[in-house]
């Protein structure tokens, strides 16, 4: 019973987290663009529904760890001494796998708490003359971090199957 539900909160973060990430960047990114009178503008509202979606994405981050860490050791008795030298075609995707999730913490973290801020920062500083040149650079930063982090993420899904159902190769 625990188990069903440790995996069944594990897939419903997987589903918001990936699933809000893409709409994001195949929905409303390029409704943003199109619709805003300047790139400017599209920035900051696209960076107003980054801030809304920022505590969703860390939830559900923080629920796939802790989920993804009980199933491992309680359900596939693989510890977290396993992790750094254990054997066996379980325990090395799960080992890739924590290492891809460890990378997009790493890139959410400086995406949401560094760089993102600072975009915003610099679109809503009042009483000094706005800098395009620094605004283009930071927000191309800023997507090309978040196209990454969503590669990585979605490699972390296909090393997900891969650990519980083998390789296809
Ligand atoms: C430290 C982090 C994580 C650990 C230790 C972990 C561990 C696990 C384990 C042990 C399973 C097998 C569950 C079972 O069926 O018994 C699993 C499945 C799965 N995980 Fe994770 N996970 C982590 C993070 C993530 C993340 C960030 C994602 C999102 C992309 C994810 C997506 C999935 C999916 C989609 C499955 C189902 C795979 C399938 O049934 O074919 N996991 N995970």
């Amino acid at each position: 019973m625990l188990y069903q539900l440790a995996v069944l909160i594990h897939l419903l973060s997987a589903i918001v987290w990936i699933g809000g990430m893409l709409f994001l960047v195949l929905v409303l990114v390029p409704v943003a663009r199109r619709s805003a009178d300047s790139p400017e503008r599209a920035t900051r509202l696209l960076g107003q529904i980054g801030r809304q979606f920022r505590p969703v994405g860390w939830v559900c981050l923080g629920l796939l760890v802790l989920t993804g860490l009980y199933l491992a050791t309680d359900h596939w008795r693989v510890g977290l001494v396993d992790l750094f030298g254990g054997a066996g075609w379980f325990v090395h995707a799960l080992q890739v796998k924590v290492g891809l999730v460890a990378v997009v913490l790493v890139l959410s973290a400086v995406h949401d708490f560094v760089l993102g801020p600072k975009l915003t920062t610099l679109l809503e500083r009042r009483g000094e003359p706005v800098d395009i040149k620094r605004i283009r650079r930071n927000r191309s930063a800023v997507v090309w971090l978040a196209r990454l982090n969503l590669l990585v993420a979605l490699a972390v899904l296909v090393v997900a199957v891969m650990l519980t159902r083998g390789s296809p190769l």
